[in-house]
């Protein structure tokens, strides 16, 4: 019987290859031979293979894939490939104004054309950086044609006198210290540029690591590929077996819609929690599976990864980092930790290299049990997210296991209600507004003060910022305060540690409730019942509302560029993926 999977013919050879339409043919192959590939190669009937090219000298965090497309092209040529390595719009994390989220869809629409519009029948995409991981796989969901991704892999581990300094973890410490006047400018420095050795993405469980991670989760990399560091031998080595293989899942046309199934994505939420991923996650996840047609949301977060133990003991839950994540046995560690005890869902989902996610990680070993944990033995229990609701929002997202022995002590110690707090609401509209007031004594901001950011969301800064995990103001830093109650329709970085309520949706700036909200107001979340609300009547709800809207909705600054003003016009909200709405009719464009 022969085989359904096998394709007759390549795509790329009907531009190439297509006698049908000689006059076509000609046209496309002659201006491709011109740098010196001959018609043999491209009328062989050999796949050409994409490389998804996100490395620049302005991303730092993806610039060594420069390095490692070499081996993924020769390992592109061994299987009997011809390489074709083509440049993605650049996404830099930290670089980017006014957030390098802002541009995750922009990439996205870019690298849909790229894999459409050419003769590619297979790509590999070079991940790294948070934004480039999601907008590459995005693209890939829409297209459908034969993917796998590679990582470029964590920086080595940062010291500095004798510890582990991690990316983003020690800027959100060192400040404080700077703020209680413990270190000067220059040693602050000093201290978050040991944290950036070497080439690579940040070393600490955020969400480059953790989107990494997934991707490995979900099946779309090769079994170990996303723990192992970036100047690591085996880094290049595994840079050429993916090169390799994805010549393989375009003979077999294994799709990334027969890797990102439901059932993946459920594995990858419970491996989320298991790592301690980044509250980005489930922002890029619902976007991806948006792009595949799957339905997810942040119910099934809840439902699907709460419960889920904290195994994997890297900053900034625990105290390792990348090198020592990769030496424990990386993702198929705990893949295999998590199977013993019966908790991944779907052992049986199909992966990159063909085989199923329960095979490939069920006989690893875990080699630092300190650095991942057991099941029986975790860092914390219920380490994934809850989803709350109320008059505040439909959605927002909060990792419980985040929350201090401080913050416990402080606001959720009332025996007769010991899941709840209340407290007034310190309202802000956008980063810039809190950092120009936050210190200002007249605000009379105390402990009972429940910080709100607002106008951060996907349309009122376009991109969401990443700016709801809101430092109290140092008279309370210095006073012993180090954390106050945070609830915001913007994000916050994976390598914050804070227990933020976040990625509020809908927010302020297309009328969600957040806008409604006055400071001074008391404000209620209840953690068992999942629950947000300002505790005010329906009445003073509705003429606020009514007011509202007669003052023109909630205001938020203009348009600095073109893609701003295109992507405010047609984004979905955090909790629906922050995905442009039009493209999501879009499905599978390489089929139709
Ligand atoms: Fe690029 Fe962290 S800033 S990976
Ligand atoms: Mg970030």
């Amino acid at each position: 019987m022969a085989d359904t999977k096998t394709p007759k013919k390549f795509r790329s050879q009907e531009w190439f290859d297509n006698p049908d339409n000689p006059g076509m043919t000609a046209l496309y192959l002659e201006r491709y031979l011109n740098y010196g590939l001959t018609r043999e190669e491209l009328q062989s009937g050999k796949p050409l293979i994409g490389i998804a090219q996100t490395g620049s000298d302005l991303s730092p965090c993806n610039r060594h894939h420069l390095e490692l497309a070499k081996r993924v092209r020769e390992g592109i040529v061994a299987a009997g490939g011809i390489p074709f390595e083509f440049p993605c719009h650049p996404i830099q994390e930290t670089g980017k104004r006014p957030t390098a989220s802002l541009d995750r869809n922009l990439a996205y629409l870019s690298l849909v054309e790229v894999l459409y519009g050419y003769p590619l029948d297979g790509v590999v995409l070079t991940i790294g950086c948070d934004k480039t991981t999601p907008a590459l796989l995005m693209a890939a969901a829409t297209v459908n044609i034969p993917a796998i991704a590679l990582s470029v892999g964590p920086m080595l581990n940062g010291w500095h006198k004798g510890k582990r300094t991690g990316s983003g973890t020690i800027v959100w410490e060192s400040r404080q210290r700077l703020s209680a006047g413990e270190i000067d400018y220059n040693e602050f420095m000093e201290i978050v540029a040991s944290s950036a050795p070497s080439v690579g993405y940040c070393n600490t469980m955020g969400t480059a690591t953790t989107m990494n991670s997934l991707a490995e989760a979900l099946g779309m990399q090769l079994p170990g590929a996303a723990a192992i560091p970036a100047p690591y031998r085996e880094r290049g080595q595994i840079a050429y077996e993916t090169g390799k293989r994805i010549v393989g899942m375009v003979h077999e046309d294994l799709k990334p819609s027969d890797i990102m199934t439901r059932e993946a994505f459920e594995n990858a939420i419970v491996v989320n929690s298991a790592i301690g991923g980044s509250t980005n996650a489930p922002i890029h996840l619902n976007a991806i599976a948006r792009h595949l047609g799957i339905k997810l949301d942040n119910d099934d977060w809840q439902a699907i990864g709460h419960k889920v133990p904290l195994l994997v003991n890297l900053q900034p839950a625990g105290e390792f980092l990348g090198e020592d994540f990769c030496h424990a046995g990386g993702v198929p560690a705990v893949v295999m930790e998590l199977m013993k005890a019966g908790l991944l869902p779907h052992p049986g989902a199909v992966t990159a290299n063909g085989s199923p996610i329960g095979e490939n990680c069920g006989t690893v070993e875990n080699l630092n049990p300190e650095v991942i944990r057991t099941v029986s033995d975790p860092l914390k229990k219920d380490a994934g997210f809850i989803n709350l609701k109320g008059n505040l929002f439909d959605s927002a997202i909060m990792k419980t296991s985040v929350i201090s022995k401080e913050f416990r002590e402080r606001y959720l110690s009332n025996p007769t209600d010991p899941d709840a707090f209340e407290g007034k609401a310190m309202v802000f509209d956008g980063p810039e507004d809190y950092h120009a007031r936050i210190d200002d004594p007249a605000l009379g901001i105390d402990e009972h003060t429940v910080l709100f950011m607002r106008g951060a969301g996907p349309v009122g800064y376009p991109g969401a910022a990443e700016v709801v995990n809101m430092q109290p103001p140092d008279y309370l830093i210095k006073r012993g305060v180090h954390s106050l109650p945070c609830i915001g329709d913007g994000r916050q970085s994976g390598t914050s540690g804070s227990p933020s309520i976040l990625n509020a949706s809908p927010e302020a700036a297309v009328g969600g409730g957040l806008a409604l909200l006055r400071s001074g107001d008391r404000v209620r979340v209840d953690l068992k019942k999942g629950t947000a609300d300002i505790l005010i009547s329906a009445d003073e709800l509705q003429s606020r509302r009514t007011a509202l809207e007669a003052a023109g909705g909630y205001h938020y600054p203009a348009h600095q560029t073109p893609w701003q003003e295109i992507q405010r016009g047609m984004v979905d909200q955090l909790s629906e993926g922050m995905v442009l709405k039009p493209a999501t009719k879009y499905q599978r464009v390489a089929q139709t």
